[in-house]
C-alpha cells in the first residue's frame, strides 16, 4: 500500500470514523479534512470560508469526500435545503478549485445516495443505469455527482451511492429504536415503502474495493431492501417491545416533519448487482444477523 495516501473530507462523521479505522488497519496512510481547528489530527479546511491548509495535499493519491450537513437534521426550509446542497456541491467545487495542489491525485471518490432514483415505482429494482428522479433528494444527488465529475478531467472518479447505514454508533436504526423502546413504535404510512440498507462493515469494504480495483462511475452501496413494516416489526421483536399503536398516517408525519417526511414515507428498491459483478462480496446480506450485530 506504499505511496497510497487517502484524504477523507468529512472524515469526522459516522461513516468517516469507520472508514479511517478500516483503511488504516488495511495499511493505507489516512488523514481527514475537517472544519474543526481544534482537532490536531485533522487537516483544516472550511469550504464556505474558502480556507484550506494546502501543505499536505501534494501527498494525496486518493481523495474521498463525505462532507455534508445532515439530511435528516431538521425541517427542509428553503435555507436548510440550500445548506444541504451547498455543503455537498460547493465543498466539491472548492476542492476542485484547489486541484493544482493535488499533484499526485489518482482517484476522487464521492459519497452519494441511493435516494437519487426518485420515489415513484415500488415494484422496480433500480440500477446505476436508471435515471435520477424528480424529488428534492434526487436533485441533491444529481448536483452532487455532477460536481464530482469535475475531477474526471484530472483523475478517476467514482461515486458511492450509499444506503441508510446500519451502525451500532448511530444512524437511522438508533432513531427507529427510540419510540419502540418507549412503547410508542409504529409502522409509518402504508408500511410498504422500501428502505435499502447496508452494514457499515460492508460499506467501508466497498470504499477499499473501489480504491484497490480503481473502479470508475456510480456504485449502489446496498446490501438489501426491506419494507418499513417488516423492519419496524423486526426491531420491535428484537427489542422485546410490542407494537401496540396503529400505523402513523402519512398525513400526520407530513404535518410533523414537512417535506422531510419523505425520508421515511417513501423509498424504492435498489440493486447491488453492479458491485457483485465487479467481484465484491457482501458480508452482511441477512438483515436479521446484521441487526443482531449492531443492536
Ligand atoms: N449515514 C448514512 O446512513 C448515509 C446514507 C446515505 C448517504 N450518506 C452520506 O454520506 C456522507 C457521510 O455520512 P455520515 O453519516 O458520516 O455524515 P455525518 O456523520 O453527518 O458526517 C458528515 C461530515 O461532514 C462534515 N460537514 C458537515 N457540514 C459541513 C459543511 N457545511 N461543509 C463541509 N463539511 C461539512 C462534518 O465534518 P467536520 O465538522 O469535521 O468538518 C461531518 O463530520 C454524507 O454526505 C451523507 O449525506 C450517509
Amino acid at each position: 500500500m506504499e505511496n497510497n495516501f487517502v484524504l477523507i473530507a468529512g472524515g469526522s462523521g459516522l461513516i468517516g470514523k469507520r472508514l479511517v479505522e478500516h483503511l488504516y488497519k488495511k495499511g493505507f496512510d489516512v488523514a481527514i479534512l475537517s472544519r474543526n481547528k481544534v482537532d490536531k489530527d485533522a487537516i483544516y479546511w472550511n469550504p464556505s470560508k474558502g480556507e484550506i491548509d494546502t501543505s499536505m495535499l501534494h501527498k494525496v493519491t486518493h481523495l474521498i469526500n463525505l462532507s455534508g450537513v445532515s439530511i435528516a437534521g431538521g425541517r427542509w426550509t428553503e435555507v436548510r435545503k440550500k445548506e444541504i446542497i451547498d455543503s455537498r456541491v460547493a465543498s466539491t467545487e472548492f476542492l476542485f478549485k484547489n486541484k493544482s495542489y493535488f499533484h499526485n491525485l489518482k482517484h476522487y471518490i464521492s459519497a452519494s445516495g441511493v435516494s437519487c432514483y426518485g420515489i415513484d415505482d415500488l415494484n422496480k429494482v433500480y440500477t446505476e443505469a436508471d435515471a435520477f428522479g424528480n424529488d428534492f433528494l434526487s436533485e441533491v444527488v444529481s448536483k452532487w455527482e455532477l460536481a464530482a465529475d469535475l475531477f474526471s478531467t484530472i483523475c478517476t472518479v467514482s461515486k458511492v451511492r450509499i444506503s441508510p447505514v446500519l451502525d451500532s454508533k448511530g444512524g437511522f436504526i438508533s432513531e427507529m429504536k427510540k419510540p419502540i423502546q418507549f412503547g410508542a413504535g409504529a409502522v409509518l404510512g402504508s408500511g410498504n415503502q422500501w428502505m435499502p440498507w447496508i452494514h457499515q462493515r460492508d460499506l467501508v469494504s466497498i470504499f477499499e474495493f473501489i480504491i484497490n480495483h480503481q473502479l470508475e462511475g456510480p456504485f449502489n452501496a446496498v446490501s438489501g431492501n426491506v419494507t418499513n413494516r417488516t423492519l419496524t416489526q423486526m426491531l420491535a421483536r428484537k427489542l422485546h417491545r410490542p407494537l401496540v399503536l396503529p400505523a402513523l398516517p402519512a398525513w400526520s408525519a407530513k404535518l410533523i416533519f414537512g417535506e422531510m417526511a419523505t425520508l421515511f414515507l417513501d423509498g424504492v428498491q435498489v440493486s447491488n448487482q453492479k458491485l457483485i459483478d465487479k467481484g465484491f462480496s457482501f458480508q452482511y446480506t441477512d438483515l436479521d444477523k446484521a441487526l443482531d450485530q449492531i443492536l
